[in-house]
């Protein structure tokens, strides 16, 4: 069996396995297969900064153990997809391109001082229904096609990964809700910044940044003249923007005093602003977003929060473009079992050759994902690629 051992307990003669858990999971862990032989290996392992470890230990030989987990992990708070991935990607397209012209009503309607709640019950509830039939077709959906309308997008984009965060944490069906809303108009007071500074296409001056950093508050008081909104839409929106080390705003808050939802739908905030494509930068790969994000951990947001964004999405996101060991390329379809070790469609062979082929990078003795691109790098057209998985 494997068993999780400070490094303390180490000893020669010991297996460590590293199973492939990079640094953004488990950084206090070693993370590389090792048999370990000398003293000065555990020293060296102890000076690099590491913790703990994960050994193996062969079973007692009559020892009538019942059966091993075959997952030696906690699995992913979210259940498994109960539709195939080809079944609700064209479901949860339309819903996206729906949400996304609802985005852009309200955000209209707000300027205009005619905001409707109420209208947001419909959309949410699609959202909601979508993620629980296959959580990934949303999520991989709001990573494509960013460069128009992103604006709106971002709306909808933020309130499917909040949703889907709230899913894995096990929060009840209520919570969930609230949080897509929350998502959903975390950015409502955008549409009471003045235009020329909202879209400027240059860097905002310190006067012009003081109003834009007023839109959570603008966002805030808007949703207060709403009888019936939810205390964490309303926390939601007004602290998405505050920072775990207090350097945020508007309210300088620090730890503790930052609400649950304002740090969830602030990291679906951030991460979705670094992968999507806009007119002055190109995407980067899911996974360096989430490297990224994680050189932020206690001073964005707390370390053990970001941990379970990761654990939600997956080391490498459904959609994910990734190389394997023995030089394939492969799309990720479903990070619902393993997080470091995905369901994957194999694109395109060793030769460049395009094929299709579908393969569990848990099964024994399966290759592992060496690095990750942009689906524009590798010019692959990622959503006929999860349209066809059909298990
Ligand atoms: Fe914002």
């Amino acid at each position: 069996m494997i068993q999780k051992m400070s490094i303390e307990e180490l000893a020669v003669g010991m297996r460590i396995i590293g199973r492939g858990l990079g640094w953004q999971i488990q950084p206090n862990t070693f993370g590389e297969d090792l048999d370990i032989t000398s003293q000065e290996q555990i020293h060296n392992i102890r000076e690099l900064g590491y913790t703990e470890a994960f050994v193996y230990l062969p079973d007692p030989p009559e020892q009538c153990a019942p059966a091993q987990p075959t997952q030696p992990f906690p699995p992913p708070g979210y259940q498994g997809p109960t539709v195939a991935l080809a079944e609700e990607l064209p479901k949860a397209q339309a819903l996206h391109a729906k949400c996304t012209v609802y985005a852009q009503k309200f955000m209209s309607d707000s300027a205009k001082g005619r905001f409707n709640y109420d209208e947001a019950e419909p959309f949410v509830e699609g959202l909601l229904a979508s993620t629980q039939r296959n959580p990934g077709a949303l999520l991989s959906l709001s990573r494509l096609h960013q460069t128009d309308a992103y604006t709106y997008k971002h709306c909808v984009n933020v309130a499917i990964l909040s949703i889907s965060l709230a899913r894995s944490l096990h929060h009840d069906t209520m919570k969930v809700f609230t949080t897509g809303y929350a998502g959903l108009f975390h950015d409502l007071g955008k549409a009471l910044v003045p235009k020329q500074i909202l879209n400027a296409p240059r860097k905002l001056s310190t006067t012009e940044f003081k109003v834009m950093q007023e839109h959570p508050t603008l966002g805030y008081r808007e949703l207060m003249r709403v009888p019936q909104v939810q205390e964490d839409v309303l926390r939601g929106t007004l602290e998405h923007h505050e920072k775990f080390d207090g350097t945020g705003y508007p309210g300088n808050l620090a730890g503790a005093a930052i609400s649950h939802i304002g740090t969830v739908v602030g990291m679906a905030d951030v991460y979705d602003a670094l992968t999507s494509q806009r007119p002055y930068k190109s995407s980067i790969p899911q996974n360096t977003a989430l490297g990224i994000m994680f050189q932020m951990r206690n001073k964005a947001w707390a370390e053990s929060m970001l941990a379970e964004f990761i654990q939600m999405l997956g080391v490498y996101p459904v959609g994910s473009v990734v190389e394997l060991e023995d030089g394939t390329l492969a799309v990720v379809t479903d990070v619902s079992e393993n997080s470091t070790a995905p369901k994957v469609m194999v694109v395109q062979s060793q030769l460049g050759k395009t094929i299709r082929e579908m393969r569990d990078l848990t099964r024994q003795g399966e290759a592992r994902i060496v690095t990750a691109y942009t689906a524009e790098e590798k010019n692959v057209d990622v959503l006929s690629v999860l349209a066809s998985v059909t298990e």
